[in-house]
């Protein structure tokens, strides 16, 4: 048979496409009518799409539609709507007097969600993402400051930070006293027994005795007579049983020795105002703020 001759199916006298398998032919049944209009429908919704939204690449850009939509311009959109939103809430909290923001739910729970996020992104990587600190970073959410623990002072140590690089930072150096030939190795075990008591820990009595006129001589200016620590020198209270730089008589020992203070980055410059004072806010509400 011939290419070009057609062959009608004898049971449904429908065309056959000349297709055969051993013996079964396949007939050319025409499309479903609503098949062939919905790929019509399509063919031309695709036209519009092309005419109305950026669609076609072009060597250096693409067409960009009539309609001129950009989910860039959307996302900016977007952006300064939450940033206005924003700028409403930093003027309340820059407006109200820091100790009077907690007596504004509505701004308190703004400032919580927003200081919570800061937090997590600026703050986390030293102090934990539940503030809980590490060896040598401080835990925020104990009673125990360094550096007090009213709004203002945190707000403070947060705008300056700690031995940073910011010109009003707070700053304080406790001696090397041992790399520094200021005491000998057999001082400072005395006074590790020294502080041990102090904290009421075990301790070798006769041996803490001996260190009570070293300590009073060396470190009592900083931490005080009875060991309470002083916020003004970040010198951290000795009786409290909680250490920043480990705890135990070999830690005690070594940081007598050679402890190495802590460098906390001073935030003025980094982040806005209303940032800061909400994480000061932020930190003070952890448990400990006084
Ligand atoms: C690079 C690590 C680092 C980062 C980041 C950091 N801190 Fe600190 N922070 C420290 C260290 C270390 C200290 C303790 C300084 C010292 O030993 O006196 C400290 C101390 C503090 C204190 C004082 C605690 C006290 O007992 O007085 C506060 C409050 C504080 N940080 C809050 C923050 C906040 C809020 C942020 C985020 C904006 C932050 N820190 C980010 C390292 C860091
Ligand atoms: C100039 C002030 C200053 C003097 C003097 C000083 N210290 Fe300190 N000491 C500090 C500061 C500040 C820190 C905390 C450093 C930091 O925050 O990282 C500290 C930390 C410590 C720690 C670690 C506390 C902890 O929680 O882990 C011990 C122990 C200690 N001092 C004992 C002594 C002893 C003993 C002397 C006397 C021989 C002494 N210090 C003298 C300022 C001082």
């Amino acid at each position: 048979m011939a290419d070009n001759q057609k062959e009608i199916d004898e049971h449904s006298g429908v065309d056959t496409t000349g297709h055969e398998w051993d013996g079964i032919k396949e007939l050319n049944n025409p499309l479903p009518k609503w098949w062939v209009y919905t790929f019509y429908i399509t063919c031309i919704w695709a036209v519009l799409y092309w005419i109305a939204m950026p669609a076609i690449p072009l060597a250096s850009s693409y067409t960009k539609g009539v309609l001129g939509y950009s989910q860039r311009q959307v996302v900016a959109d977007e952006i300064a709507a939450a940033n206005a939103k924003k700028a409403v809430w930093a003027d309340r909290l820059m407006s109200t007097p820091l100790e009077k923001v907690s007596d504004d739910p509505q701004l308190m729970t703004y400032v919580m969600s927003a200081a919570g996020t800061s937090f997590g992104d600026n703050c986390a990587t030293c102090h934990g993402t539940g503030a809980q600190g590490s060896k040598g970073y401080p835990n925020l959410n104990d009673d125990d400051w360094l550096w007090g623990g009213t709004l203002e002072e945190i707000q403070t140590t947060i705008q300056y930070g700690i031995r940073s690089e910011h010109e009003e930072t707070r700053y304080s150096e406790m001696p090397f006293f041992v790399k520094d030939g200021l005491l000998e190795r057999d001082q400072v075990r005395a006074l590790a027994e020294y502080v041990l008591a102090l904290s009421g820990e075990d301790h070798d009595a006769a041996l803490a005795a001996s260190a009570a006129e070293t300590y009073e001589f060396e470190c009592a200016s900083c931490h005080m007579e009875d060991g309470a620590g002083d916020i003004f020198v970040g010198a951290p209270n000795l009786k409290d049983k909680i250490w920043l730089h480990g705890e135990g008589r070999d830690a005690i020992i070594k940081n007598i020795g050679y402890m190495k203070a802590g460098v906390m980055p001073a935030w003025k410059d980094r982040l806005d105002e209303a940032t800061i004072r909400s994480l000061a806010i932020y930190v003070h509400s952890l448990g400990g703020g006084q």
